[in-house]
């Protein structure tokens, strides 16, 4: 995902120090060429050959290094620099860069750059709230310097408060967003994502193995390339993504009525959810009870669910709508039945019962079958990579459309 980016690591002396050796795995992980500065505060917390070792690259401190090619550290540090980021970013740092200070690697580095610069600041709750430090920053927000505002909790002094450096790999995901391309700006997406659970009582229901991956990286990329976008989502057990606005529903009617009520103002429904079909035709008001006696069966009348898609897909005007089919035979001959049945613009076809596709795994295996007949099939992917096709396409149609 970061791939054939450079992002120099500015670490500056504070106990989240440890965290950022965190930061440099997973940019690494997504593809990240990582170059690391390390303050001399930094360096009294952690030695320097940690950072080398994450980041396969020597680690830069003196301004003063013996020249044994001709090449100027920090402007060459500086000219390379896709984004610059300073995690942790001290009080003392972040002070000296507002008031034009170069007198390390890193602020001559940042002084130097025409990059984009963003901190991840860390520091005692009294630093983060004084006055000084909040001008400082207020200063280099309107210069353009970007801000990851840090955690509310126990810091390593006892107190309680802000000032924890947020976590790793929402720092990294902002690092993503921050990188990408914005071809999907001003645009509203609405996206549908997870299972829907439908009571039978009021302690059991029945569902789906829909875990909201699919949907959740669909949405999260959506984000990162400039949409706004509302994620409609059944019951996950994933954090809800920053920047997306997030409606918890439980039922296929619920859903059905949050998708109304975003659908005309959207302009692009993304149906990834797995909805149930069928829900009881009652749920009890108390728990059903085994009765000693009786026979051994219990029969629940089940009654159609609305299905979402069709329903808006008659309703379109300009909507792209795409949908999704989870099938488990006749894959196309299914998929593209729906794909003309719910007015989809394509449909994203996979087969669940395919080792690495469909529910709860965190790759798929998809096939793209679109209204004029074309079909593209994929590898078995990561679902990231699956949401960034997805986007590309929609982002097709746009261009297409304008
Ligand atoms: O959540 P994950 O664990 O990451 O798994 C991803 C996934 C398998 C759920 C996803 O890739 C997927 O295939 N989603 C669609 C699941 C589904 O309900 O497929 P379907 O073939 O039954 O329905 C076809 C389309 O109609 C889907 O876009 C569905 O959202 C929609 N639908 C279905 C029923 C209903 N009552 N209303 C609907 O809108």
């Amino acid at each position: 995902m970061l791939k054939g980016k450079t992002i120099i690591l500015g670490v500056t002396g504070g106990i989240a120090v440890y965290k950022a050796a965190d930061v440099v795995s997973r940019l690494k992980k997504q593809g990240a060429n990582v170059e690391v500065i390390m303050t001399d505060g930094a360096m009294e917390f952690v030695n320097p050959l940690t950072f080398q070792t994450m980041s396969n690259n020597p680690v830069h401190n003196s301004m003063f290094n013996k020249i044994e090619k001709f090449n100027v550290e920090h402007i060459s540090l500086a000219q390379k620099a896709d984004i610059i980021l300073v995690a942790p970013a001290t009080a003392n740092t972040i002070g000296k860069i507002a008031n034009g200070i170069a007198d390390n690697l890193l602020t001559t580095v940042i002084m130097a750059s025409n990059a984009k610069i963003i901190f991840a600041p860390a520091m005692n709750t009294a630093m983060y709230t004084n006055p000084i430090f909040q001008s400082n920053m207020k200063k280099l927000e309107d210069l353009g310097y970007e801000f990851i505002s840090p955690g509310v909790g126990i810091l390593a002094c006892g107190d309680y408060g802000a000032g924890k450096m947020a976590e790793p790999e929402y720092i990294v995901e902002y690092i993503r967003g921050a990188l990408m391309e914005k071809d999907l700006l001003g645009q509203r997406i609405v996206i549908t994502a997870g299972p829907t659970i439908e009571p039978i009582d009021p302690v059991r229901y029945i569902t789906n193995h829909s875990s909201g991956k699919m949907g959740y990286s669909l949405a999260r990329e959506a984000r990162d390339r400039g949409a706004e976008v509302v994620l409609i989502s059944g019951p996950t057990h994933l954090s809800p993504p920053d920047g997306v606005k997030v409606v918890d529903i439980n039922t296929t009617v619920e859903m059905f009525d949050e998708v109304g009520r975003y659908f005309n103002d959207c302009d692009v429904l993304i149906k990834s959810a797995a909805p149930s079909d069928y829900r009881p035709e009652k749920s009890m008001e108390n728990k059903i009870k085994k009765k000693d006696g009786e026979i051994d069966e219990l029969n629940i009348k089940f009654v159609r669910n609305p299905d979402i898609a069709e329903y808006f897909g008659a309703k379109k005007e300009e909507q792209i709508i795409v949908g999704f089919a989870a099938e488990t035979d006749n894959l196309y001959e299914y998929a593209s039945k729906k794909l003309k049945k719910k007015n989809f613009n394509f449909i994203v076809a996979n087969d669940v019962t395919k080792r690495g596709a469909g529910f709860k795994s965190d790759t798929n295996i998809v096939t793209i079958i679109h209204q004029s007949g074309k079909i593209d099939e994929y590898p078995i992917m990561s679902k990231e990579s699956v949401a960034k096709i997805i986007m590309d396409e929609i982002s097709n149609i746009i261009k297409n459309k304008s």
